[in-house]
């Protein structure tokens, strides 16, 4: 598997969770990542490196437009390039509406959505003198679903929807491609998900059309298609990765 061979990824949030996931299969398939993230991302370091993957980690607060573009040059300094990036970060919160304050409300746009302006701002001049992106963010499919108790939530993952839409229409002539991934619940393991796997996956389980959990691999295997030069006519795009609850 070398679909990847001399490309450059960047991977938001991947400290952990899915992100995690995706920079080893991105580094599998012959990229080399670069990882953003506010947390310590040594655990997401050491599994690339234990299978051979070349990756650094960068601490950036992606809500941040100053960390943002220090994350675009720190990349170019190491690796040379960025033709790949994964606005995998995200916030996640149920709070019924009338509970949700305004601070929350922003917060959760700023993390879910504005991190994708800015590091999409910070990567596209290299993208752009290179002929070559693909620009990934990740949304959900309580977007489909209307999913109570999120409104927050869902507004900033349907506002990725739009984002990556108009984007697409301005850079394809570039070589650059824009799409939305919406994700299911996925056994990360973390919290909320940790007792999340055990109550509701049982619960959601027999509305999927495929009767088991979905995994952060069967994300990154998406992840690494859309990333590739085999997804090269496909942009604009929002594909539903969550066994089938939502038939989008
Ligand atoms: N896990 C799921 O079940 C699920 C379901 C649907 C959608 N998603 C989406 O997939 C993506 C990944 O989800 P996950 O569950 O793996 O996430 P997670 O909560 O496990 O990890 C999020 C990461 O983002 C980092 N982060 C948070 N704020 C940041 C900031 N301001 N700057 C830089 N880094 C920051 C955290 O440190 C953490 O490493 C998110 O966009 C999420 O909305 C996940």
């Amino acid at each position: 598997m070398a679909r990847l061979q001399d490309r450059v990824a960047i991977v938001t949030g991947a400290a952990v969770g899915n992100g995690q996931a995706f920079c080893q299969r991105l580094a599998r398939e012959g990229a080399r990542v670069m990882i953003a993230d506010i947390a310590d991302a040594s655990e997401a370091i050491e599994k690339v490196r234990e299978q051979g993957g070349e990756i650094e980690a960068v601490h950036v607060d992606v809500t941040s437009e100053e960390q943002t573009q220090m994350m675009a040059r720190k990349t170019i300094e190491r690796f040379g390039r960025i033709d790949i990036l994964v606005n995998n970060v995200g916030l996640y919160h149920e709070e019924p509406f009338e509970l949700i304050s305004f601070d929350e409300w922003r917060r959760m746009l700023s993390v879910n959505l504005d991190s994708l302006f800015l590091t999409t701002k910070a990567a596209l001049p290299a993208m752009k003198s290179q002929g070559f992106g693909r620009i990934i963010a990740l949304s959900s499919d309580t977007i489909w679903l209307g999913t109570p108790y999120l409104v927050h939530y869902v507004t900033s993952k349907m506002g990725v929807i739009g984002f990556v839409r108009s984007l697409a229409s301005e850079v394809g002539k570039y070589g650059i491609t824009v799409n939305a991934i919406t994700v299911g619940l996925t056994a990360t393991q973390r919290p909320p998900n940790e007792k999340l796997v055990g109550s509701i996956l049982e619960h959601l389980l027999p509305q999927q059309a495929v009767h088991r959990a979905d995994e952060p691999e069967d994300i990154a295997a998406v992840v690494a298609f859309l990333a590739s030069p085999e997804s090269s006519i496909i942009s604009g795009q929002t594909l539903n990765v969550d066994g089938g609850v939502a038939r989008h």
